[in-house]
């Protein structure tokens, strides 16, 4: 959702800002602006509707010299998309940016436009400006000022503001991502809501919890200080060194980064294979093979999800664990049956999923063990959980989410191994680790063969709609492979499992519509017998299945034929890569913007 970037500091704060939002982009934006105090000590704000392009256009030839700066993408929420909603917000002393919801926005509004205070936007966050302002001019010294408006409104935000007459930048957050970072031999001082826009700029990161105000200034012995809401100073943040590296913006030889991610799957596999089995996920295994949840609750979002249907299966089939996988959105709200002793294990990519850390709040209030499979170490919902497994899947850029799915997966696999006592049996650990690399060599071999999948794109991406088909295990891949397709190439695509069409969709087949048919070793006649009443009707059948299946090949318009009857419950993932790789191409001859889709952000921090 919205980026935030703010920096204090010798260098050019303007330009380290605008370096900031720009790795910021990837999350998706509609709007971006900056806001710092000038070298006559004035507070300038220059903001702008659309691409962070149009904001350096309006930038061009200023002299933009500063010593601290706020800077913003916006992610539209309250509002419509224009130069005034976009972010920073100011009067004439402070400039402020929000990522978040203010819930009671509406009810505070009003109750400040009684007291004669005007209002320019029609965001919420202008209300904590409002609030902030209100404080500052009746003289409350600017700390206590940010404090006492912070607790007025209520939901999840992170706000960063600049107050100009000290130069000095203050972040507080609640439920909304923050993360601050000190560079000691520049003596520069950052924050952000994302790890990534920091990489390479400090040496230190530092992720405050809830309900800590951040001060950045130069009058600070090492320019960052944490205080509770009382005004006492606090240690409590998760403190950590860099992991990522600035170059995992690069593209390198590919169009786009989605494809670029697709193509790091067989040595993300790899790795995760290396660390888990040899390396120092060993310790991690071992953290959680002693629990013994009676039931296992697993809640997330999107794609994420869809791997947590996938680890239910796992769960339910290879350890007996009686597994529940819910939406978190819903999951949340619904009041669910859930009690100590039981499991929570939250899925997620960038561990700041709004719906998926209220799942996992609740999880905790009720006494559950809580897990995450999770991307970004030290993220919410890494810090907020009892037992974390890391899915190493590097930065992942393209919103469309490929890689992290895979690991996901296969994390989830490995808790599954964990927790069936088996970590110290030297047979199934070989067994495991070799049948994560045959997946590797596999997802290699197919990736070779691309130009083939093109080749297909090409002949079908004209046409009205797709159901995805697919059973068992096959069938979350079914889900997962149709929401790929509608939200790169923005086209009609529903999962279905592939007993259900008859009881509804069937009715929209025709010869506009095409049924990828993902034909597993599971029920395989079942599946073909499904097929057939879509070719019956007309329907255009891509089917991916098994290799040297001539009769299938027969009755499909295009057969992708792949070698996974070895890879056992591992052959989902491997028929995954196909649909990502499909998605890809329809998409790239339907010419959409791939990796920044519109309309999505590649972390949703509101619900
Ligand atoms: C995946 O392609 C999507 N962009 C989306 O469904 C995503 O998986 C979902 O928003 C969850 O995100 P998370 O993994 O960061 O929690």
């Amino acid at each position: 959702m919205c980026g935030i970037v703010g920096h204090l500091g010798p260098q050019n704060s303007v330009e380290t800002v605008l370096e900031g939002l720009k790795r910021l982009e990837y999350r998706g934006y509609d709007s971006a602006g900056v806001s710092f105090v000038d070298e006559h000590n004035e507070l300038c704000v220059f903001k702008k509707s659309g691409k962070l392009e149009n904001l350096k256009r309006i930038l061009e030839g200023k002299n933009l010299v500063a010593r601290s700066c706020i800077g913003h993408t916006r992610w539209a929420t309250h509002g419509e998309v224009n130069d005034t909603n976009s972010h920073p917000h100011s009067n004439d002393k402070i400039a402020m940016v929000h990522n978040g919801i203010i819930e009671n926005a509406t009810t505070l509004k009003r109750e400040l436009i009684e007291k004669g205070i005007k209002f320019h936007s029609e965001t919420d966050s202008e209300v904590f400006l409002a609030l902030l302002s209100d404080q500052v001019s009746q003289d409350v010294p600017f700390k206590q000022a940010i404090i006492n408006s912070f607790h007025r409104i209520t939901g999840n935000s992170a706000f960063v503001i600049l107050n100009s007459e000290t130069s000095e930048i203050y972040a507080i957050k609640r439920g909304a991502p923050l993360v601050c970072g000190i560079n000691e031999t520049s003596s520069e001082g950052l924050v952000s809501s994302d790890p990534y826009a920091l990489a390479g700029m400090v040496h230190k990161l530092y992720f405050p919890e809830d309900d800590v105000l951040c001060h950045l200034s130069a009058a600070n012995k090492n320019l960052l200080n944490f205080y509770e809401l009382d005004g006492t100073k606090t240690r409590r943040y998760m403190s950590k060194t860099p992991d990522i590296s600035a170059t995992a913006s690069d593209k390198g030889d590919y169009d786009h980064f989605m494809l670029k991610e697709i193509h790091e799957q067989p040595e993300l596999i790899r790795s995760l294979t290396q660390y888990y089995f040899a390396g120092e996920g060993e310790s991690a295994l071992q953290d959680v093979a002693n629990l013994r949840p009676e039931r296992v609750h697993i809640s997330a979002c999107g794609t994420a999800f869809y791997a947590g249907l996938m680890i239910k299966d796992f769960l339910e089939q290879y350890n007996q664990i009686p597994t529940v996988a819910e939406i978190a959105s819903e999951f949340r709200y619904k009041n669910p049956l859930i009690k100590s002793g039981e499991m929570g294990l939250f899925v997620s990519q960038s561990g700041e999923t709004a719906d998926t850390l209220a799942a996992q709040e609740l999880c905790t209030e009720k006494g559950l063990d809580t897990i995450s499979i999770v991307n970004v170490e030290g993220s919410t919902l890494y810090r907020n959980c009892n037992h974390n497994l890391i899915i190493r899947a590097g930065v992942e850029i393209g919103v469309a989410s490929t890689k992290a799915f895979t690991q996901q997966v296969l994390t989830g696999r490995l808790l599954s191994y964990a927790l069936s006592g088996d970590l110290n049996n030297p047979e199934r650990r070989v067994a495991l680790a070799s049948q994560f690399n045959l997946l590797a060599e596999r997802v290699d071999y197919l990736l070779a063969q691309e130009e083939k999948i093109k080749a297909i794109a090409k002949e079908i991406y004209e046409r009205k709609g797709y159901f995805y088909t697919g059973r068992g295990m096959y069938f979350p891949i079914a889900l997962e492979g149709a929401l790929k397709l509608k939200e790169i190439a923005y086209v009609h695509a529903e999962g279905y499992a592939s007993g259900e069409l008859k009881h509804g969709p069937i009715a929209l087949i025709d010869s506009e519509m095409v049924n990828v048919a993902i034909v597993g070793p599971e029920l395989y006649d079942k599946t073909v017998s499904n097929i057939q009443e879509i070719r019956a009707r007309k329907g255009i059948i891509l089917t991916i299945g098994p290799k040297g299946d001539t009769d299938l090949e027969e009755i499909s318009d295009f057969y992708i034929s792949l070698d996974f009857s070895d890879l056992g419950d591992l052959g989902p993932l491997y028929v995954n890569v196909v649909n990502q790789m499909l998605a890809y191409y329809i998409a790239l001859y339907k010419g959409t913007d791939i990796d920044k889709p519109r309309n999505l952000a590649k972390s949703v921090t509101v619900e």
